[in-house]
């Protein structure tokens, strides 16, 4: 039987944090052993609100080699950058026209931007047309995804269920993947919102290459109340079980495994191991893409290979959509 197909990819925008790779690409390492995978680096979806000085090159270079740093497996997955496959914006124009405006009112993502930008460009409102067309154009049938993502992923499958009743079975209806442990990673020193790698306060965040010091630094940071003992069983301070989050997040240990150690010990002691066990961790991860980073005829020949795979299915898949719809005449 066929290997059913897994489509996801992350913007170069930024630096990726821990609650990416919990949440996300950690999904994508094990989901390589059983799917066809493919990875994208969607850079069309960054330039909706990163224009000015913003080495774009340089950040795909950065993602890619985290990607592969964190154990994606370019002979095993496909590694490619969006803007390179023009099937995906040709099919977002398509899809464009099945689309109801008022759906893409509807997304909170857009309603959030809006409310914080007064000068919002159009590329906003169609992002989840494009994150459609990204899924749809591989027959896509899981989308592992961070949880602010699954009403675009609703919306992908509204889409794909009306070309569906219209032209017959033409497109997959995919199934989001959220792991429900990574939307758990909250801001370090504000637990009441999700770690964002785009957060103005560089101590919410831990990034993946954050340097030990910055750890040990930002963990210590985390409010404790005055009492001396760290009973996490009673415990209800948010940003200590957060750090207990990230640690099974991370090691895939239990949570209640990590409380049980913890029982008991006094908070600084707490901070410190649990900021030794995210730096070791991570520590891996840095010099595995410290190592990849240099070699950019590597990093190019991935792109260029992971390119030309995609390529072929996309550009077989697109003709297919085309000629339903009767676009396509033979001269
Ligand atoms: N919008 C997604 C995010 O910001 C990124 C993305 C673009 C994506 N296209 C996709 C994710 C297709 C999954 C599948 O997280």
């Amino acid at each position: 039987m066929e290997k059913k197909i897994v489509f996801s990819g992350i913007q170069p925008s930024g630096k990726l944090t821990i609650g990416n790779y919990i949440g996300v690409i950690k999904q994508w390492v094990k989901m390589q052993k059983k799917y066809n995978c493919f990875f994208s680096i969607v850079d069309l979806h960054s330039i909706t609100t990163y224009k000015n000085n913003f080495n774009i090159n340089n950040n795909i270079l950065d993602t890619l080699s985290l990607y592969l740093a964190c154990g994606i497996n370019p002979n095993k997955s496909i590694i490619f950058i969006q803007s390179n496959i023009y099937e995906h914006t040709q099919l977002s124009w398509i899809l464009n026209c099945y689309t109801n405006y008022k759906e893409l009112n509807r997304m909170i993502q857009f309603k959030k931007k809006k409310k914080i930008s007064k000068n919002i460009n159009t590329g906003i409102l169609f992002y989840p047309i494009l994150m459609a067309s990204d899924i749809l154009l591989y027959n896509t049938s899981y989308v592992p995804i961070g949880l602010d993502q699954k009403q675009h992923i609703e919306l992908c499958r509204n889409i794909a269920n009306k070309f569906n009743n219209i032209y017959g079975n033409i497109f997959n209806i995919p199934k989001p993947c959220i792991f429900k442990n990574g939307n758990r990673i909250m801001s370090l020193q504000e637990t009441n919102k999700k770690m964002s790698k785009s957060d103005k306060n560089l101590n919410n965040i831990i990034f993946l290459l954050e340097k030990k010091k910055d750890i040990f630094k930002k963990i210590r940071l985390i409010k404790t109340d005055s009492k001396k003992c760290y009973k996490i069983k009673h415990d209800n301070n948010l940003g200590l079980l957060n750090i207990l989050n990230i640690l099974s997040g991370l090691t895939g240990i239990k949570i209640n495994e990590f409380k049980n150690n913890f029982n008991n010990k006094i908070y600084s002691d707490f901070k410190n191991e649990a900021s030794n066990i995210i730096a070791n961790f991570l520590g891996k991860i840095q010099e595995n893409y410290y190592n990849i980073r240099e070699k950019k005829k590597f990093l190019k020949d991935i792109i260029y290979y992971g390119t030309i795979k995609a390529k072929k299915i996309a550009k077989k898949n697109l003709f297919k959509i085309i000629k339903k719809i009767g676009l396509k005449i033979k001269i």
